[in-house]
Parts: C-alpha cells; sequence; structure tokens
C-alpha cells in the first residue's frame, strides 16, 4: 500500500483526495465548495482564505476516514501550490507541509493546470483510464484559465494557445450577471439555453485567426453581447442595468446564442490544432466548463468526424479538486520526486 494525500485550495474550494499507487485508484475525496461568494459575484480572497482555513481539518479528516487510513498509512503528502489566490494556496500547502513534517514522509508540490490536464485519466469510480493515449490535445476551460496544451506524456506538456483576455467560465459568468443571473453562472447559461433549443439567435461575432494562431478571446464577447442587448433595448448602456423589455425568453435566447458562439469557438480552435499536429490521437476537456453537455456533444461530434477519441472525466473531476493533484503526485511520486519544505506558494 502506498497512499498519497493531496490537498487543493487554489481558489474558493477546499478538496481532498487520497490515492493509492499501487492499486492506481482515487481511494477517496470530498470537495467542500464556499457559497459565501455568490453574495458578491465573484471570489473574494479574503474570504476564501478564511474559510479555508476553517474547514481544511475536517476535510482532511472526512477523506482520511472515507479512505479508512491513518497519518501513519500515508507514503506521502502533496498540494497545489500555484496558481491560484496566495491566501488560499497558503492554506493547503501548509497542512500538508505540517502532515509531512510530523510525520517525516516526502511532500510534492504540484501545479494546478498540471492537475486539470491529467485529470481527463481518472474515471467516475477513481480508477486511471488506460484508454487515454499520447499525443493528446487537451482544452483547459474555467473561470480562471482557458488554454489549448499538446500533452506527450505524463508531465510532458506543451502550451500551444491561451486566451488573450478573459477565461471562457469568466464569460459565463459575466453575460451570466448581464441578464441578471448570480455568480458563477456558467450551469444557468446550459440550463437556460437547452430551453431554448441552443439555437443561435443573436449571431454574436466569431473570433477570426490565421492558421497556427490557437489562441482564444473572450473578452470582446462580452461587449459585443452587451451592445447588442443595448441596441435591441434589453440594456442601458449608461447603468448597465437590464430594461423592463429583458425577458425571460430574451434571457433564454441571449444563453443559447452564447453557447452556440462559444461551441463554434471551441470546435474551431481544435480543429485548427488537429491540422497542425496530425500525430494527436485523442482530445480531452477539462475545468468548469467541461461539465457543460452541450460543449461536451460539439468536441464528441468533432472528434467523430476526425476519427480520434475524446475524453471527459466526471464533473467531480472536470471542477477544481485534490483528486487531479493526488493522481498528479501519484506519478511525480513515482518517479522519485520530491519538494523541500521551503517551497513557496505562486499567484
Ligand atoms: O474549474 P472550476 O470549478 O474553477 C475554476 O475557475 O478554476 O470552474 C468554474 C467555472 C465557472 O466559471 C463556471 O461558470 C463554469 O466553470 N461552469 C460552467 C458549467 N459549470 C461550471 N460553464 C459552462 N457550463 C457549465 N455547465
Ligand atoms: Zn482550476
Amino acid at each position: 500500500m502506498a497512499l498519497i494525500l493531496a490537498i487543493e485550495s487554489s481558489c474558493d474550494d477546499m478538496s481532498v483526495a487520497v490515492f493509492d499507487t499501487v492499486a492506481q485508484k482515487i481511494r477517496a475525496y470530498h470537495t467542500y465548495s464556499q457559497k459565501s461568494h455568490e453574495l458578491y459575484g465573484g471570489v473574494v480572497p479574503e474570504l476564501a482564505s478564511r474559510e479555508h482555513l476553517e474547514k481544511v481539518g475536517l476535510v482532511v479528516d472526512i477523506v482520511m476516514q472515507q479512505a479508512a487510513c491513518s497519518f501513519a498509512d500515508l507514503a506521502a503528502v502533496a498540494a497545489t501550490n500555484k496558481p491560484g489566490l496566495a491566501g488560499s494556496l497558503l492554506v493547503g500547502l501548509c497542512y500538508a507541509k505540517g502532515i509531512a513534517w510530523a510525520r517525516g514522509i516526502p511532500f510534492l508540490a504540484i501545479d494546478h493546470l498540471e492537475g486539470h490536464i491529467f485529470s481527463a485519466f481518472l474515471e467516475t469510480d477513481g480508477s486511471v483510464r488506460t484508454t487515454l493515449t499520447f499525443p493528446h490535445l487537451c482544452l483547459t476551460a474555467s473561470g480562471g484559465h482557458t488554454a489549448l496544451y499538446l500533452v506527450k506524456d505524463f508531465g510532458a506538456f506543451t502550451l500551444i494557445g491561451s486566451t488573450r483576455d478573459d477565461a471562457a467560465g469568466e464569460a459565463f459568468d459575466k453575460i451570466a450577471k448581464l441578464i441578471g443571473f448570480s455568480y458563477p453562472g456558467g450551469a444557468t447559461i446550459e440550463r437556460l439555453a437547452r430551453e431554448a433549443h441552443f439555437e443561435d439567435v443573436f449571431k454574436y461575432p466569431r473570433t477570426k485567426h490565421t492558421p497556427g494562431d490557437f489562441s482564444f478571446s473572450f473578452s470582446g464577447l462580452k461587449t459585443a453581447v452587451l451592445y447588442d442587448l443595448a441596441k435591441r433595448g434589453y440594456v442601458d448602456l449608461a447603468t448597465g442595468n437590464a430594461t423592463p423589455a429583458l425577458t425571460e425568453e430574451v434571457q433564454r435566447h441571449v444563453a443559447s446564442s452564447l453557447l452556440a458562439c462559444i461551441g463554434d469557438i471551441l470546435v474551431k480552435t481544435f480543429s485548427r490544432a488537429l491540422d497542425a499536429y496530425p500525430e494527436v490521437t485523442a482530445l480531452t476537456f477539462v475545468g468548469g466548463v467541461a461539465c457543460n453537455k452541450y460543449l461536451r456533444q460539439r468536441l464528441e461530434a468533432l472528434a467523430t468526424t476526425r476519427g480520434i477519441t475524446l475524453h471527459i472525466s466526471p464533473p467531480a473531476f472536470c471542477t477544481d479538486n485534490g483528486a487531479m493533484i493526488a493522481f498528479v503526485a501519484g506519478y511525480r511520486f513515482a518517479r522519485g520526486e520530491r519538494c523541500a519544505l521551503s517551497i513557496d506558494v505562486f499567484e
């Protein structure tokens, strides 16, 4: 038995998992998602770190119990140390270091983005997917990051394109707010869009790219939606507030047009990358936005057309989670990698 405990606390989720490196399976995991930020329309860093401090011990205890193990059974401890909110990262990192120091066991600091990239290997039951091959293209899309990677092996990946401004999840959250919905708005946009049968009513502009460019830009889309709503009399540009004309039907049409537009952007970017990297054998889609079933279907259709496979993990492993950090710690630990307890956090 070689168990690794991992803590992920880069933003507003406190998520802990235990990975069994022999059975190659997540043995237990638990996520505590903070709700206090909904009031403010986005994550408030100071509140996030304070709530992490209150919850970290509890979440670790829950996971250790679920995994039916004690600290004495652990072979190593890991935590996310970048990128993220410094105060939030520090809570998980210091707690994990404390366990490592007290037990005299190895410590590993893990990159949150590497966690997301390799989360595509996690099956619903926590076992490791054996059907996902290298090289593959990975799209990470969440509230904080949107990027495309060429993934060559475990721990070996190259960034080939990222967002020039807002992340995809940020576009969902900001546009949801514009039409009257609270943070986070991605799941609400999906529900409304489904009610409008994903119809592209307003035909928002798609970014144009040259062949070798795999970057994204969502800030312009947000502005285009705002000006289109104002032009149609649904939003008062002077105040940024919705007018009485912004009915539920309009909300549904904004949501469905937005999703159709983002679906096109993701499919087109993946298509261009597949043209540029013909050796690619699979696609993966990770991060909170990968919970979106409509986008999954669009990418599934693209993969089928191109004769390759698409791999997406269950929602619990798409959003921020400790399981992906434990999995990455697992292969790094097996290679003999260790980190000094003096390692810091990086925003
Ligand atoms: O990975 P995540 O939990 O946290 C980070 O931002 O790192 O992602 C959260 C983001 C939010 O922007 C949220 O609106 C978006 O993922 N999201 C969705 C859906 N569920 C969550 N976006 C589109 N469709 C969804 N169903
Ligand atoms: Zn994330």
